[in-house]
């Protein structure tokens, strides 16, 4: 060996000694995804449906990205702020995470957020709605829906259909205020009352003193939003009360009438009009095929609006992949603003700007479906396309 070319192979091994790697071969550590999702506690039930999602999509497109294999480490959070936030933290130190994606319920992602910009890290919203999130952090995209975006269609349908006086119902806490506050504008502003305003506890709420004040109130429509989980203890009591033969009017977004638990819900759910971004009955080919996939890999499960949440997230996550070749931290960021596709709810976009979702909202009555094996379904009969959040501060 000459001296010159003794002299290069020592210096290229000192370079792969610091490096822990040949400085010339190409990456092929795994590319991993944190999912911190809450698979126990009250919000079990959002945890499971986007792990189901997640799972999907994997089992659909693969698990490499570059030539690197793509981990997806579960964690779950019980949707408890501070767990989620730990949890994050470690995910970012010592897994080396390239993105965090999950979040039930809106205080854990309001947790993460200050952690997501301190790292670089992007975090992607599969499920939080409260609007306010996404400026919590320039790291934040979401893929889920927000409160204001989907509330304002019911508003104006319960204005042009007859109803004066509402009564509107939701969860004390960032979602429920943004229902609250935005069906109360768009409502007044099309002419309508609103008689008063209830609230019920994020935990374990009773709902038997607010539906007494709704009996005693008589407006012609009562408006629910309750976070996904709590729509069929709610119906129940709706019925036991004999509020479904009192002449007041349920409305709600789509979260009461959750594909997740509508199946069990029975009659009393039937004419509930009720605005949303997904349906499992979604009349589309891209809908069919991905329920159809979901039913078939999790015992006949129907998927709802938060497994659409998460099976769109990974979309979002793995093409952004594809364009960094595994990178994570802004250039990953970068490459999740703009995306458009055909989601099993129908055409999104990732605005550029918010990095919010930006999607069609349908306006839907629970039905029987004959041809879908009899079951209540959320049916779409109308659309307002392309709708952003009105919730944005800026
Ligand atoms: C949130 C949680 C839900 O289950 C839901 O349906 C809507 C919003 C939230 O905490 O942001």
């Amino acid at each position: 060996m000459t001296t010159k070319r003794l002299f290069l192979k020592t210096a290229l091994s000192l370079i792969a000694a610091a490096s822990g790697a040949p400085a010339w071969a190409a990456d092929t550590s795994p590319i991993k995804i944190g999912l911190i999702l809450p698979m126990t506690g009250q919000s079990a039930s959002t945890g499971r449906q986007i792990d189901a999602a997640v799972k999907l999509w994997m089992a659909q497109n693969g698990n490499k990205i570059a030539g690197r294999t793509v981990e997806v480490i579960l964690k779950d959070d019980g949707a408890v702020p501070d767990a989620t936030k730990r949890i994050a933290q470690e995910m970012i130190v010592n897994d080396k995470v390239a993105v965090i994606a999950g979040f039930g319920i809106t205080p854990t992602a309001l947790a993460t957020a200050p952690l997501a910009t301190q790292s670089k890290t992007p975090l992607v919203v599969m499920a939080a709605a409260t609007s306010s999130i996404t400026e919590a952090s320039p790291y934040i995209v979401r893929t889920s829906f927000t409160l204001p975006q989907v509330t304002i269609a019911i508003a104006d349908w319960a204005a042009k259909n007859k109803i004066r006086r509402a009564v509107t119902l939701v969860a004390d806490y960032g979602p429920g205020f943004d229902a609250e506050k935005f069906f109360d504008s768009q409502f007044r502003l099309d002419g309508g009352q609103i008689l008063d305003k209830l609230r019920t506890p994020l935990r374990a709420p009773d709902f038997a003193p607010v539906l007494q004040k709704v009996i005693d109130t008589k407006p012609d429509a009562l408006f629910v939003f309750l976070p996904s989980g709590q729509g069929a203890a709610f119906m129940k009591q709706f019925a036991e009360r004999g509020l479904d033969k009192s002449g007041i009017r349920l409305i709600a977004t789509g979260d009461v009438t959750d594909d997740d638990q509508l199946a069990d819900m029975g009659d009393v759910a039937l004419g509930v009009v009720n605005s949303h971004h997904y349906s499992a009955a979604h009349p589309s080919a891209t809908n069919k095929k991905f329920v159809e996939a979901f039913q078939a890999a999790n015992k006949g499960m129907r998927p709802n609006f938060m497994a659409v949440g998460g099976f769109d997230g990974m979309r979002v996550i793995y093409k952004a992949l594809e364009t960094t070749k595994g990178a994570g931290g802004e250039a990953l960021l970068n490459a999740m603003k703009g995306q458009i596709f055909e989601s099993p709810r129908g055409p999104v976009l990732i605005d550029g700007q918010t990095r919010d979702i930006v999607q069609d909202v349908y306006i839907r009555k629970v039905e029987r479906v004959p041809s879908m094996g009899n079951g209540l379904y959320n049916v779409e009969f109308d659309v307002i396309k392309a709708v952003k959040d009105p919730g944005k501060t800026k």
